[in-house]
């Protein structure tokens, strides 16, 4: 079976985070983003990948190669000169996903879920249509595609990406499986699969919805990454509670918690609830973290006191210090002790001597 993942786009969003890594590579929960999509396709059967991308080839090429032995699929990258939007880059890879009849699918590059991709395959061929869209439920859907079923079935009647007005709560959750009869309606050309493909496979009554179960989010802005991160944190804890700290270890509060095994955590500190430390992180001594994100190799020194907040590679925490209010550091960003950071968006290699006490972007 094949795959695209689109992978584009700047992940502004995201910032300042992919100043240093593209979006697909900023690990969540201690793995690149993408990687959990590439096991998941790898474990449906998925053999052909394509990685549509314009932003920084050369870094995810580097990066993607040595995921193709270890998971035994083949990753093609499909790179575009100008950004082709969501449908576009599923013509520029025609030759490989209409190589035969069998259908594609097709994610976007920053949703995390339980992906069930083989109930999606076994539904799709059961209703014979061109396409199945993966569909959710969120409060506040003005942000997503929404989607209006026709009634009492599968069929969708009505697609409208980011209603002004309210239609329905159900949302396209970036999947999808489609037949090659697809990109028949599709040119080489910046296009949106939203505004201009769904529409029309809708009007034909081609088009399906797929419910999705369990847990589900876009994870391309830092409010929504830490909401995915503890959304997957108590799967984890449910599902495969071996990945996850012991809930009875001493420094641990209320569960939850991804510990790299390479990392540090010094005496008496408290962690927890919804955390995940990286690879090679040193942790002082009593330190308080919860629902928060330490990238790899950060240091964090004694009595610092992190929330709501992600850290990212390589920056060392003061001591005393308090840092919260979905505060997003960038790569090898020093706090200095007993300073407070609240809701500071802080660029890469900058020093924080001073409190940031209302949320603002440092450069
Ligand atoms: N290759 C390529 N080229 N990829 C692109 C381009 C492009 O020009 N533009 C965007 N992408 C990729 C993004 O990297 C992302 O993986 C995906 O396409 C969707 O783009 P986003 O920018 O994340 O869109 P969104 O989050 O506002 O909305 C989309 O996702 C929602 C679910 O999270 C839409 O598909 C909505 O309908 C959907 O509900
Ligand atoms: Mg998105």
């Amino acid at each position: 079976m094949k795959a695209l993942i689109l992978v584009g786009g700047f992940g502004t969003r995201l910032r300042p985070l992919t100043l240093t890594l593209p979006k697909p590579l900023v690990e969540f929960a201690n793995r690149p983003m993408i990687l959990h999509q590439i096991e998941s396709l790898a474990k449906a059967g998925v053999t052909d990948i394509v990685l549509a991308v314009n932003y920084r080839p050369e870094i995810m090429v580097a990066a993607l190669k040595e995921y193709e032995a270890i998971y035994n699929v083949k990753i093609t990258f499909s790179v575009e000169t100008e950004p082709l939007g969501t449908a576009g880059p599923l013509a520029l890879a025609r030759d490989i996903l209409a190589k035969d009849d069998s259908p594609f699918f097709v994610l976007n590059s920053d949703v995390i879920c339980d992906f069930p991709f083989e109930q999606l395959i076994t539904f799709h061929l059961s209703h014979g249509g061109e396409g199945t869209i993966a569909v959710t439920k969120v409060d506040d859907p003005s942000k997503y595609g929404v989607v209006v079923n026709r009634p009492g079935c599968t069929k969708i009647e009505r697609f409208v990406e980011k209603p002004k007005e309210f239609i329905s709560n159900k949302i396209n959750a970036g999947m999808y499986i489609l037949s090659p009869s697809v990109l028949d309606r599709i040119e080489l050309k910046p296009t949106s699969i939203e505004k201009e493909v769904f529409p029309f496979i809708a009007q034909a009554g081609q088009l399906h919805t797929f419910d999705l179960e369990g847990f589900w989010m876009d994870i391309g802005q830092p409010k929504d990454f830490l909401t995915g991160t503890c959304l997957y944190l108590t799967h984890l804890a449910k599902k495969k509670p071996e990945e996850l700290v012991d809930p009875a270890s001493e420094y641990v509060h209320k569960g939850n918690v991804m510990i790299h095994p390479s990392a540090k955590i010094g005496k008496d500190c408290r962690i927890g609830p919804n955390v995940t430390v990286g690879p090679n992180v040193v942790i002082g001594d009593g330190v308080r973290l919860q629902r928060c994100v330490i990238l790899e190799s950060v240091k964090i020194k004694d009595f610092a006191w992190v929330n709501s907040s992600i850290i990212g590679w390589n920056s060392t925490i003061g001591r005393w210090s308090r840092i919260e209010g979905c505060s997003v550091l960038g790569d090898d960003v020093t706090v200095n002790d007993e300073v407070y950071v609240n809701g500071g968006s802080i660029l890469p290699h900058k020093a924080i001597s001073a409190n940031i006490a209302e949320p603002q972007i440092i450069m």
